[in-house]
């Protein structure tokens, strides 16, 4: 069975048990602070396990994009070492919210597992939660009962809370799971010792297959556990490993969802992946291969959903996961060039049909993975020649260690992994400080630890409500009640988040900034600063908490910002949908920033735009303004009849299976933000800017209505300055080329009669000549541009046979000394033009140097020029 098949499989199992199938959420989040990427498969669902929102559905079933780099699940340090962690991995997932609970979440894993992918049950062990004292929780007695119905209770064991009792986080749904775990050793390692015995101790061939999560509680800021008001079943099991299970192999890596990128690898390495070496470089090459499939899967996916590289957040995330990859291709497979995305190819006909982003965006992704390597080798490059710097200054000071913070340094800023620094410094005779270096690391991590930490307090519910509604499309007003609030400290700074029952304020997403404005109950006003989402609840951002918390509030909107934001929201769509018109349909939203001031929109596309291009999207956006085109909104409408209008979706974007279609005439989107009612609303479009900010990443500016309008009023307001500096001529831009063209022409007659001036000053100065013991010596003080003097003393150098020149100048209030020698006294007579400026300088207060036969001094006392002068001439007489 390959995997396409065996992904199918689990969902029909699970289709024919009424599940109904869903799409994997995007892997990176956008709508919970608390996480950077989908790190489990239940995610998505938070706020149905916690009753924050309904499912329409009770039960599904999914393949879920995770990825476990940061946070409490991260994996990354074991990625390519072991060959059953991955960072990328799909979680096929069966979910019952308030459905179904042990019994058949029990019944049918088995079922699945040993009829239909035909596991043998010999080999199959359970574990199930023990109970924990500190949480105050028995063991899961129910469990075992229905294991022990079905299972050999001698393959049935009780763990601890570390390994049978799921969380998410520090807080947040929770429960006890049962996990199965399989032993894949052959039949005589397994007569040998009995797989239970290695059952959770980290053995490569005895690993957990799937995990059941029984969600029960959530855990609360102050560690204590409250009962979820109703009980559910999330599960989890790595399509990877169960590959690897089903396909007999014994790695993850040896099945088809990775051999064919692993034979691309040796393609373009010329070296061999040996399964089961035992050959310790050899096992390095593996690791290395290893490293370089996993982690172009997860730099792919991401960027996929929308994720580029960065300095900051999930980008930077990436960025490191990348240049993790190409260290390894460097270092152990002597891949000296961009490598990477020669497998985005591979991976976009793996996923075809089932997760087609891939292949939809294949050139794009291939070209800003390129990009990315090709930097990240140039900075290795960086990185090799700063080694071989710190190597050099550490012998000429006969030391034989690098210190930790330069071992640091080449970690952190050069990407350079501590073992490629010891190695190369090994060459040289020099160790590295490790425990310097580890000091420095754990330094850091402390400080981005402390920037990152913020404290949340639990949610102090004051009512309970079904859903906290969002109304603001249609109101900016509105009576409310607050639901329920939490205290925010960040960085020392306390803040307060408010939910209430009803809201008018759009929380931040898709683009578009959050809401300002205030409640009111009375004389109080507290004034709402921003207004963010996080999974389905809106949260409502105060700098003090209201009095009489639970009375009714008036809650309004800063409408003159909203509708600000809103012209820029729908400039927006029209902006994105000429694009498309005048460049090509190849253009595809990669973000967008809408607030009350301007737009920002990033798009694909692989070159500059032209002025010519540019202009004609400004105008073809501004005539749909003038055209007032009404808006269509249709709220609530099956995703199918939305793809079927044509409306453009993003990818990472999560869709529902019903959607909000913005129609604005031919442009139609799917949108949960706000806009105007027709688009004359918007008045005036105006781009200020076009740039690139990555590879195929081009970016746009814009404003529109009223700050457009004082956009081109401080434009006229410069011309108006401009025609009065030229004392009002007719033609404004004839009149700046005639003053440019006049500025021109005046440089150009200066520079011939400096040229002039040059050579009377060479008949001059060759007047002067004087012989001193068989050098012919020249000193003189001439007042002329620096420039000027080098000219002159070159000219000279060319006329005089054993030169000894020695000018001395003064301009504006400097005093300059230039020295030239002619090459036969360098060398005769020892003289240093560098070293003579030196000593002259001493006569103008300063300093200079240069080279043997060429060197000039700057100094501020003008009065000694006279005074180098005559010395210049006693240093030879
Ligand atoms: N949430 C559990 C896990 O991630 C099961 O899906 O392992």
């Amino acid at each position: 069975m390959n995997s396409k098949e065996i992904r199918k499989k689990y969902f029909d199992f699970f289709n024919k048990k009424n599940h109904r199938i869903v799409l994997s959420a995007p892997l990176v989040i956008k709508d919970d602070p608390s996480l950077l990427f989908t790190n489990a498969g239940m995610n998505q669902f938070k706020s149905f396990f916690l009753g924050d929102n309904n499912p329409e559905y009770t039960r599904l079933v999914n393949s879920q994009k995770c990825l476990r780099v940061s946070g409490k699940h991260n994996d990354l340090e074991e990625v390519g070492v072991d060959t059953y962690h991955h960072t990328m991995f799909e979680m096929l997932g069966n979910w019952s919210f308030g459905d179904y609970f042990k019994k058949e979440a029990i019944e049918w894993s088995w079922e699945l597992l040993v009829d239909v992918y035909q596991l043998n049950p010999d080999q199959i062990y359970i574990t199930f939660f023990g109970g924990d004292k500190s949480d105050g929780l028995s063991s899961d007695i129910e469990a075992y009962d229905h294991w022990k119905k079905i299972v050999d209770e001698k393959h049935i064991l009780a763990c601890d809370k570390k390994d049978n009792f799921w969380e998410m986080g520090n807080t947040g749904p929770c429960g006890p799971c049962s996990e199965i775990h399989i032993d894949l050793r052959d039949e005589k390692e397994r007569k040998k010792k009995p797989g239970i015995e290695l059952v959770n101790k980290d053995h490569p061939q005895v690993i957990e297959v799937w995990n059941l999560v029984f969600m029960e509680y959530n855990r609360k800021a102050d560690g204590s556990l409250i009962p979820l008001s109703k009980k559910h079943i999330d599960t989890g099991m790595g399509l990877e490993r169960l590959c690897m299970i089903i396909q007999n192999k014994k790695s993850n890596y040896d099945t088809d969802v990775f051999m064919p990128m692993i034979r691309k690898v040796e393609e373009i390495s010329g070296l061999s992946y040996k399964i089961n070496s035992n050959n310790k470089n050899e096992e390095l090459i593996n690791i290395a291969i290893r490293v370089v499939v996993d982690h172009i899967r997860a730099i792919s996916f991401s960027i996929a959903d929308g994720q580029l590289p960065s300095n900051n957040g999930a980008g930077y995330v990436i960025r490191r996961i990348l240049r993790r990859a190409v260290r390894y291709g460097y270092q152990d497979l002597q891949l000296k060039e961009p490598f990477l995305y020669q497998l985005v190819a591979i991976l976009a006909d793996q996923f075809a049909g089932v997760f087609s982003e891939i292949n939809k965006q294949k050139s794009f992704i291939e070209k800003v993975i390129f990009e990315e390597e090709t930097s990240f080798y140039r900075t290795l490059e960086h990185g090799l020649k700063r080694i071989e710097q710190v190597c050099g200054s550490l012998k000429k000071n006969h030391q034989k260690q690098i210190p930790g913070k330069d071992v640091f340094e080449l970690y952190d800023r050069f990407g350079f992994p501590v073992d490629l620094t010891s190695l190369i410094a090994s060459r040289n005779n020099i160790t590295i400080d490790e425990i310097g270096f580890n000091d420095a690391l754990d330094l850091q991590k402390k400080r981005s630890k402390a920037d990152a930490e913020s404290e949340k307090s639990d949610w102090e519910i004051l009512f309970k409500d079904d859903k906290e509604e969002f109304i603001g499309y249609d109101y900016l007003e509105s009576e409310i009640k607050i639901t329920r609030h939490r205290t925010i400290v960040e960085k020392g700074k306390k803040s307060f988040q408010l939910v209430f029952n009803y809201t008018p304020f759009y929380p931040e997403g898709g683009g578009q900034i959050g809401d300002v404005g205030y409640i009111q109950n009375g004389e109080q006003k507290v004034y709402i600063i921003d207004t963010k989402k996080e999974n389905d609840l809106i949260l409502h951002i105060t700098s003090e908490l209201p009095k009489n918390i639970e009375s009714t509030f008036k809650a309004v909107v800063d409408q003159n910002k909203r509708e600000l934001i809103c012209n820029n929201h729908t400039a927006t769509h029209l902006l994105h949908n000429a694009l498309r018109e005048i460049l090509g349909s190849h253009v595809e939203q990669k973000g967008s920033l809408v607030n009350d001031e301007y737009l920002r929109f990033d798009f694909s596309h692989f070159e500059k735009v032209s002025e010519e291009q540019l202009s004609n999207i400004e105008s073809l956006v501004n005539k749909k303004v003038r055209s007032n085109i009404p808006l269509q909104e249709q709220r609530n409408i099956p995703l199918s009849k939305a793809k079927e209008m044509g409306a453009m979706m993003l990818f990472g974007e999560k869709y529902g299976d019903v959607v909000r279609v913005i129609k604005f005439g031919d442009s139609v989107e799917l949108c949960g933000g706000i806009h105007v009612p027709s688009t004359s609303t918007i008045g005036n479009f105006k781009i200020l800017s076009e740039s690139s900010i990555a590879a195929g990443v081009r970016r746009i500016e814009a404003v529109s209505s009223v700050v457009a309008d004082h956009y081109y009023k401080d434009q006229l307001e410069i011309v108006k300055q401009v025609n009065q500096l030229l004392k009002s001529p007719d033609n404004t831009v004839k009149a700046v080329k005639e003053l440019l063209e006049m500025n021109s022409s005046l440089q150009k007659k200066i520079e011939k009669l400096n040229k002039e001036k040059s050579g009377d000053l060479i008949d001059e100065l060759l007047n002067e000549v004087e012989q001193i013991n068989g050098i012919n010596f020249i000193a003189k003080k001439i007042n002329i541009e620096n420039a000027l003097i080098k000219d002159l003393a070159f000219k000279i150098k060319e006329k005089v046979k054993d030169l000894y020149l020695v000018i001395g100048s003064e301009l504006n209030g400097k005093a300059l000394l230039t020295v030239m020698i002619s090459s036969e006294l360098v060398k005769e007579k020892n003289l240093h033009a560098g070293n003579i400026v030196n000593e002259l300088a001493v006569e103008i207060g300063g300093r200079g140097g240069g080279q043997p036969f060429f060197a000039t001094a700057g100094g501020k006392d003008v009065n000694g020029i006279d005074l180098a002068l005559k010395k210049a001439k006693k240093l030879i007489s």
